[in-house]
């Protein structure tokens, strides 16, 4: 990784944005870490080359100010982490519709302004986007459609991106994990115990036998920074979930 590296990291005050985030501060990186969750970030806050800005990414304005705010710091933007997201269960019969359209709102539309937002400095940079999606965008699962199908828009959007920006030199790629330990359910509304016994059940379809833990998906998305020959993919990391 290039010592001078300046990522923006969103979601960076929970599960995978935050492991990203902490890995790319051992690197070496700068890292902004962007988050609806003020206090999500405080732990960032106190790091040393580490900018916070709570954002809401559905926000237009905000995401604008967050983007400036980081050009003025740095002048630079090389590595863009779209980890911001949410969760949404429930059964056809069931959804609210004004909660499928956060969901959309936040996992698609926030993706895009922020990716759009930074889109002049990537382009500077040659820089290179990593989008989150899910193994559920690959593989149909029961009570969770809405948010299956705004991943796999993440994973579509994660291909056309590539096309329109390779001649550019920028890169886009996504992982797409598969269930992992963070605050993804409880922010979903599941309690603890249910969290629990969710991510047993699904250890239980894994080929490699467990769920996953945050560092494991870090690791994946930051070596994305280097593979200079690797655009347009959109990578299970997942314990053999998707091909199972
Ligand atoms: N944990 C999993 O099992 C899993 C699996 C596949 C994909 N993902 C995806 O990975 C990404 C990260 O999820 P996570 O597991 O770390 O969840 P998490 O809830 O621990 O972290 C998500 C972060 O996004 C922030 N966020 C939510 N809405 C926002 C908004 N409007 N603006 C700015 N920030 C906002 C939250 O405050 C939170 O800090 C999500 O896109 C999720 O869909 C997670």
């Amino acid at each position: 990784m290039r010592s001078d590296l300046v990522a923006v990291v969103t979601g960076a005050g929970s599960g995978l944005g935050r492991a990203t985030a902490e890995l790319l501060l051992e690197q070496g990186a700068r890292v902004t870490g962007w988050d609806v969750s003020g206090e999500g970030l405080r732990w960032l806050s106190e790091r040393e080359n580490a900018l916070t800005a709570a954002v809401d990414i559905t926000e237009p304005g905000q995401v604008a100010d967050a983007a400036a705010e980081v050009r003025s710091a740095w002048g630079r933007v090389d590595f863009l982490v779209n980890s911001a997201g949410v969760l949404l269960v429930g059964a056809l019969a069931d959804v609210e519709p004004a909660a499928v359209r956060r969901l959309f709102d936040i996992n698609v539309t926030g993706t895009t302004l922020v990716t759009q937002a930074l889109l002049p400095d990537l382009i500077a940079s040659r820089g290179a986007v990593v989008n989150l999606s899910s193994t559920v965008a690959l593989k149909p699962s029961v009570s969770n459609a809405h948010y299956a199908a705004s991943k796999a828009a993440v994973a579509q959007l994660t291909r056309c991106w590539a096309l329109e920006l390779a001649p550019h030199g920028v890169r886009v790629n996504a992982i797409a994990p598969g269930p992992t330990n963070t605050t993804l359910f409880e922010a979903a509304g599941m309690d603890v115990t249910v969290k629990e016994t969710f991510l047993a059940d699904r250890a239980s379809t894994i080929p490699l036998g467990r769920t996953g833990q945050p560092a494991e998906v870090a690791r994946w998305i930051n070596r994305l920074v280097d593979d200079e020959w690797v655009t347009g993919h959109v990578i299970p990391v997942d314990g053999g979930m998707s091909i199972s």
